[in-house]
């Protein structure tokens, strides 16, 4: 925005440009209008001064039958009085005026700028009397600019009535068609505030009536995202008092016990030193030493859980083994098989952390919705040289739901469409999940669909 300058609103805008053209037109067709007006005024004044001095001419003509030629001659002057183009003078041999025939009174007071402007040059003509005297004919234009000073103030008129009729017209469209516009401001201004519930009527021109119909999805698209995100963020925060609690059994169950145990070896080693059986101590060690060996272990298990293996720390196929042996530890039951051919080379950072995140996903819910007895994870590299991973269980299945049920299946999709990859999800008639995905590699950068 430059400095200083005055900002002005879009129907300012609209209504100066419109009055900007009106302006224009009036003083251009002003201007034809005197042009013409200075060209009629000098047709008419010639007509005039040819008609009158024809009438002249005829008179002088008349002299002959004429006895007293003076007398004639002031007859024929007086007979121009009252015209209203011409004046008529008589004058005596010496150049003297006898007599002057008077001109119609014009109707309007013509401005002075007006009579400059439009008035021709004097026109004059002089016919010799035989008596040595002379009659001069002079056209006057001040009837004739009268007359046009009127019609342009009635035409001035006209176009000013128009002019004020076209500026209210204009100021009323460009209000009416700017009024949904104002709407859309506000309900924008709802939206920045977080008030996604902020629609507007969708009303107007077609243009404008578009856009508020785009307006309103984007909305609505905001609200539900924002609605998804929240349940998102609730899910999180439970899945972490979930996490804690598991973690609080785990310590409780698998490590409680052998301390209680290594408290009672330990104590049966006090008694046993003084009561002299010094044999039997040996015994109470080992058992002691099983019991810490126990706790490292599952120590360590729940070690492994707070900080899973990563691929970029890791490797793609050693964090895979991970999340494996995890699984297989909780659930023995369970025969889980990995399988990977692929050259992880091939694979950026992100392929690989999505790579690992279907797998991470895709084993939690087998264990949790399929019940299976065994769970299959490979990773090869396709025909096409993308990328294929397939994890699948012998489970009891489910119909592929919805979206909106969980998030684990909303988020694989979201990371491998994100990689320009593709996800499909199968459950067959009999049971059993297979997940399968396919993303681009260095070797084939683009997925065949
Ligand atoms: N291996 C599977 N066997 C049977 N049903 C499955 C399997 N995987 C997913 N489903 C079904 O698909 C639904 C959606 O899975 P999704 O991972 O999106 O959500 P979730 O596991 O229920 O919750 P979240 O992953 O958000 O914690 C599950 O609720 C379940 O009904
Ligand atoms: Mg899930």
């Amino acid at each position: 925005m430059r400095v200083g300058m005055p900002v002005l609103s879009l129907r300012s805008r609209l209504i100066g440009c419109i009055l900007l053209v009106l302006a224009a037109s009036l003083a251009v067709g002003s201007a034809m209008a005197l042009r013409n007006a200075s060209r009629l005024v000098a047709a008419e004044l010639d007509a005039t001064l040819e008609v009158a001095a024809q009438t002249v001419r005829d008179g002088i003509d008349d002299f002959a039958n004429e006895p007293d030629h003076a007398q004639a001659a002031r007859r024929l002057v007086a007979g121009f009085d009252g015209d209203r183009h011409a004046t008529a003078t008589l004058l005596d041999r010496a150049g003297n005026t006898l007599a002057r025939s008077s001109l119609h009174p014009p109707t309007e007071v013509v401005p002075g700028w007006f009579r400059s402007l439009l008035a021709p040059s004097p026109a004059r003509v002089r016919f010799d009397l035989p008596d040595g005297g002379a009659i001069v004919l002079a056209a006057d234009p001040l009837n004739e600019l009268a007359e046009r000073w009127s019609e342009l103030g009635d035409s001035l008129r006209q176009l000013g009535l128009f002019f004020v009729l076209a500026a209210a017209a204009v100021l009323w469209i460009t209000q009416r068609a700017l009024r949904p516009l104002h709407q859309l401001a506000r309900a924008l201004e709802r939206i920045e505030a977080g008030d996604y519930a902020a629609h507007v009527e969708v009303r107007g021109p077609p243009e404008i009536g578009r856009l508020a119909a785009t307006f309103n999805r984007m909305a609505t698209q905001l609200a539900t995202t924002e609605a998804l995100n929240a349940r998102l963020h609730l899910q999180l925060l439970n899945l972490q008092e979930e996490e804690r609690a598991d973690l609080a059994r785990d310590l409780h169950d698998d490590i409680g016990p052998f301390l209680f145990a290594v408290n009672v070896h330990a104590a049966g080693i006090g008694k046993l030193a003084e009561t002299g059986r010094t044999e039997e101590i040996a015994a109470q060690v080992r058992a002691i030493h099983d019991a810490v060996g126990h706790m490292q272990g599952h120590v360590k298990a729940i070690l492994g859980r707070l900080r899973p293996a990563r691929p970029e720390a890791f490797g793609l196929g050693e964090a895979i083994d991970g999340l494996v042996a995890f699984w297989r530890h909780r659930h023995p039951d369970i025969a889980f098989v990995a399988n990977s051919t692929l050259e992880e080379e091939a694979l950026d950072e992100t392929a690989k952390e999505t790579i690992y995140r279907l797998v991470q996903e895709s084993l939690t819910n087998a264990v949790r919705h399929g019940r299976p007895q065994r769970i299959e994870v490979a990773l090869a590299r396709d025909p096409s040289g993308a990328a294929r991973l397939r994890v699948a269980d012998d489970g009891r299945g489910a119909a592929v739901p919805a979206q909106g049920v969980g998030f684990g299946l909303a988020g694989m999709r979201e990371r491998v469409a994100a990689l320009g990859g593709q996800l499909a999800v199968e459950s067959g008639p009999q049971g059993g999940w297979t997940v399968t995905a396919s993303l681009p590699t260095a070797a084939s950068p683009l997925v065949a669909p």
